[in-house]
């Protein structure tokens, strides 16, 4: 049976068997690749007009090319996810950097991570208010400290002293965010698009190495001081050359009691498990809890997943064959 073939059937099965997984995979070893995702949800077309559908897509391919860049020229893979983060921080169509979500104190505060599969060396910073990327902070954290993980004020001054852009924390704040505030502050409800959001990359480079980044703005009203999955090395983000790159998006309180990320790695480790069905596997685990989202995932020689137990999750590949693609809804793959 050829790779391919393989691949293919791999994919009829794993969508045929499980309740959670809407999973792609794709079995040619590419020279480098990159996966992203902008966050998975209830995200159906009658949600989004033609000209919202339109704008992600072109984020997206902004997001895919600025991490493509960096692999075409021969950079790493923990560059990158780096690269393709920073665009999506910075685009309010995000719940990440400019355009994030606001806390039941009408501020924002963000969280984020970074892990180098090569070494799995790994930075983060939770509760930022005041760096302007916070994937550029956890980066920080990673090549210019001791530490793993820095918090709140801390962050954020760590951040200025290693010299990173920070602002005012209405920088971040956009009318579509102060509205959905107002709404889940006035009905003490949140929607799915409340609590969804976060932005993430894996990454494959011509050295091998692979890498993971996932950057957020938490959910809609939460308390301040509360703090998700993604900032977390092994719930939302991990890396590891030969195993497996994960950058999760979804309910975090959930992912973080499954330690989604590093759950998927280790059953493709030690279990065998292809990367889909590890990580059909942890958002099984995910969604009997009560939780939802996806993750995007790629092994060490490159073959990626993505898995979502939600409607849609916004995502997409592009590699060194030439191959790019977006996708938002469940029915795209
Ligand atoms: N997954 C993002 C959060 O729950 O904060």
């Amino acid at each position: 049976m050829t790779r391919a073939l393989f691949g293919f059937l791999l994919s009829l099965m794993i969508v045929s068997t499980g309740p959670v997984a809407h999973a792609q995979t794709e079995s040619e070893t590419p020279e480098w690749r990159i996966v992203i995702h902008g966050g998975a949800g209830v995200i159906t077309r009658d949600k989004l007009t033609d000209e919202q559908e339109a704008a992600y897509n072109a984020a997206l391919e902004v997001s895919l090319k600025a991490g493509s860049d960096v692999l075409r020229e021969g950079g790493s893979a923990v560059d990158a996810v780096q690269a393709a983060v920073l665009t999506m921080e910075d685009d309010a169509l995000f719940n990440s950097g400019h355009g994030a979500v606001m806390t039941a104190a009408h501020e924002h505060e963000l969280d984020a991570s970074i892990m180098d599969g090569k070494n799995r060396d790994a930075g983060s910073v939770a509760g930022v208010k005041h760096v302007k990327n916070p994937i550029l902070a956890a980066r920080a954290v990673m090549d210019q400290s001791e530490h793993v993980m820095f918090a709140g004020q801390g962050a954020d001054d760590f951040a200025e002293s290693v010299g990173l852009e920070t602002v005012e924390n209405s920088y971040f704040t956009t009318e579509r965010r102060k509205k959905a505030l107002e709404r889940v502050l006035d009905t003490q409800s949140r929607e799915d698009a409340d609590r969804h959001g976060t932005v993430g990359a894996v990454a494959l480079d011509k050295d091998g190495n692979i890498a993971a980044a996932t950057t957020t703005g938490g959910m809609t009203a939460k308390a301040p001081g509360r703090i998700g999955d993604s900032p977390l090395i092994g719930a939302a983000t991990y890396a590891q050359n030969d195993v497996c790159a994960v950058s999760a998006t979804g309910h975090g309180e959930y992912f973080i009691r499954v330690g989604v990320a590093k759950t998927i790695c280790t059953r493709v480790e030690l279990a065998g498990d292809s990367i889909a069905g590890a990580a059909e596997n942890a958002l099984g685990q995910v969604a009997e809890l009560g939780g939802d989202g996806g993750v995007i995932v790629m092994g060490g020689d490159g073959q990626y997943a993505y898995v979502f137990n939600t409607a849609g999750m916004y995502r997409g590949m592009s590699d060194s064959t030439g191959a790019m693609e977006t996708a938002i809804f469940e029915a795209e793959d």
